[in-house]
């Protein structure tokens, strides 16, 4: 197995490098700067260079905010991108793996969300994101190309830039107090994890084109993310200044971006290609910040 991995350095990217080091898999890694995947030619070029069996894409724009003021930045690698992975994959006859978000929903529903619920993105983020998703599905009708996309959610990791635990940590050891939003629900996912589900779904050979969710499992909110975050982190002695978490409201936090009030996603389809359910949310964290500390 030879896997064409892109977007290598984003938290995700890192942490499926680290769970293909654990199989019989060669990986070749390549972030923005070697590979940048709105270039059909470079990702021709790439393919044409590295014979993979398995193309990964774990690039994307995912500055949910700024896409609001960036919108052909996000349509661009959101979009754009995907369509020209998924063409060179059917080319070079690789299978496809793509990642797609929970954002695509509007976050109206109040039971998980399955893959065949109607989506419908509430921000310039998750329209890229599902423009995405039917790029790819457009050119499987009409190429012959084995792919999966797997929507996720709430993603932190150890590595890359940042996410809300860590931006949690910086200001959890600053501040004494913190107002965190209570009225979104969704489930932390963390990459590790995610990676892990990749892995197994793909080696597993009876799975369908198309679309699979998984996240950990469980559902909080953000405030109660927050407060997860700093009960282990002080259980597992990281500095912490934070005395007070005071939950709030989203129209008390008003971003450029409207996020679903609810997203979590169902395991049904995905679960029986998993050895085990998706770990509990809080499990991970645990794991997670024990890696940091
Ligand atoms: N983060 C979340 O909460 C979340 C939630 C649901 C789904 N997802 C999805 O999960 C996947 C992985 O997300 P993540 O959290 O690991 O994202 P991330 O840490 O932001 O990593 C994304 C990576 O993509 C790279 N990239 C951006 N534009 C590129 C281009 N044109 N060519 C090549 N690489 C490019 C970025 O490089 P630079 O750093 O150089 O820009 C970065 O390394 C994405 O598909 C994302 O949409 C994420």
């Amino acid at each position: 197995m030879k896997i064409l991995l892109t977007g290598a350095s984003g938290q995700l990217g890192q942490d499926l490098q680290r769970r293909f080091a654990l199989e019989n898999a060669e990986i070749i890694a390549l972030e923005r700067q070697k590979l940048d995947i709105t270039q059909p030619q470079a990702v021709r070029d790439a393919i044409a260079h590295h014979h993979p069996d398995i193309l990964i894409n774990a690039g994307a724009y995912t500055a949910v905010d700024q896409a609001e003021s960036e919108a052909d930045l996000a349509y661009t690698a959101n979009a754009t991108a995907p369509k020209i992975l998924a063409e060179a994959a059917a080319e070079g006859n690789l299978t496809f793996v793509h990642i797609s978000t929970d954002y695509v929903f509007d976050g109206k529903q109040s039971t998980p969300y399955r893959e065949t619920d109607p989506t419908h993105p509430i921000g310039i983020y998750g329209k890229s994101k599902r423009d995405g998703e039917i790029a790819i599905a457009q050119v499987a009708q009409t190429r012959d190309l084995r792919y999966f996309i797997l929507r996720t959610a709430w993603v932190y990791g150890s590595y890359g830039k940042g996410n809300f635990v860590k931006t949690m940590l910086r200001l959890g050891a600053q501040r004494e107090e913190l107002k965190v939003v209570a009225d979104q629900i969704g489930t932390p996912t963390w990459t590790y994890d995610l990676a892990d589900a990749i892995a197994q779904l793909l080696m597993t050979p009876d799975w369908t084109n198309g679309i699979y969710h998984f996240t950990n499992s469980g559902a909080t909110s953000w405030y109660d993310f927050a407060i997860a975050i700093f009960e282990e982190a002080q259980a597992l002695k990281m500095p912490l200044a934070i005395q007070n978490v005071v939950p709030i409201t989203t129209p008390e936090y008003p971003t450029p971006a409207q996020r679903p009030a609810y997203s979590v996603l169902s395991h049904q389809k995905i679960r029986p290609f998993l050895a085990s359910p998706p770990p509990q949310w809080r499990v991970s964290l645990r794991q997670m910040l024990a890696q940091l500390s």
